[in-house]
């Protein structure tokens, strides 16, 4: 974790459980965690129901993707002004399974961002390299590189959130080592830094692929991780509060 900076436990259910699941899942983490900041992103077509149960709770409500239009001829699409209306406050926006299966690259993500910042969304920005990436030893350019071209200006400003997120870790149940976790940490904090200046010093980082309650206290330990993003284990409400109560007081 960095100093001074609140830790976040964020889920991301992708496309999982009926509307009375996600519902009752939502409450049963309604009354949070100490010291720690909750975020649970349901399916958008269930945002605003979870919303309106989190009413009142320490609970925030985000969602999984916007468009980068404010409004328009966008068949089956829906803008991040609505997700607001839902309820939302943050939408995840670049996640590898959008770059990969609805090609999405950096600029339609730097777009994409840039509306929800413009609709008073708190963006968190995925970014991540593959395995074949890894092992060609790119892994600290891709992701430089990535957040380069999807980050757009006044991000940091807004409290935009950056997630590292291995493609090759989600939902493998492996992991990088916590020095690769760390390293490549380090390399986005100096990025940001270099590009906004030191207020990218309390830009929250997060790590995601395969956090778990097993490992996510040695994730937390180190320098830059805020906190997580969380695939299948938020899924489960024990795992999710097991995962947020790891972050150290
Ligand atoms: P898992 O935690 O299931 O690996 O998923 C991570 C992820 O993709 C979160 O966005």
């Amino acid at each position: 974790m960095t100093p001074g900076i609140r830790p976040l436990i964020a889920g991301n259910w992708k496309m999982h459980g009926s509307l009375r699941e996600a519902v009752r899942l939502a409450e049963a983490l309604r009354g949070g965690v100490p010291g720690v900041d909750l975020l649970i992103c349901p399916p958008n077509v269930h945002v605003h129901s979870v919303a309106v149960a989190m009413l009142g709770s320490r609970v925030a409500v985000g969602a999984q993707d916007c468009h980068a239009a404010l409004q328009g001829a966008h068949t089956g699409d829906v803008s991040a002004a609505m997700l607001r209306d839902a309820g939302a406050t943050h939408v995840i926006l670049g996640h590898s399974e959008r770059r990969a299966n609805h090609a999405e690259d950096d600029t339609t993500v730097c777009g994409k961002t840039e509306a929800a910042l413009a609709a008073g969304l708190i963006p968190i920005v995925c970014v991540g390299e593959t395995e074949a990436e890894r092992l060609a030893g790119h892994a600290e350019s891709v992701v430089t590189r990535q957040l380069e071209g999807s980050i757009p200006y006044g991000f940091v400003t807004a409290g935009g959130i950056v997630a590292y997120e291995p493609v090759w870790a989600i939902g493998t149940g492996r992991t990088p080592t916590e020095e690769e976790v760390a390293a490549i940490h380090d390399t986005m904090r100096e990025a940001l830094v270099d590009r906004f200046g030191p207020a990218a010093r309390t830009t929250r980082l997060l790590y995601g692929g395969s956090v778990k309650p097993a490992n996510a206290a040695g994730i937390f330990a180190l320098p830059d991780v805020d906190g997580a993003l969380v695939g299948g284990a938020s899924l489960v409400a024990a795992d999710f509060l097991a995962i947020a109560r790891a972050m150290p007081e």
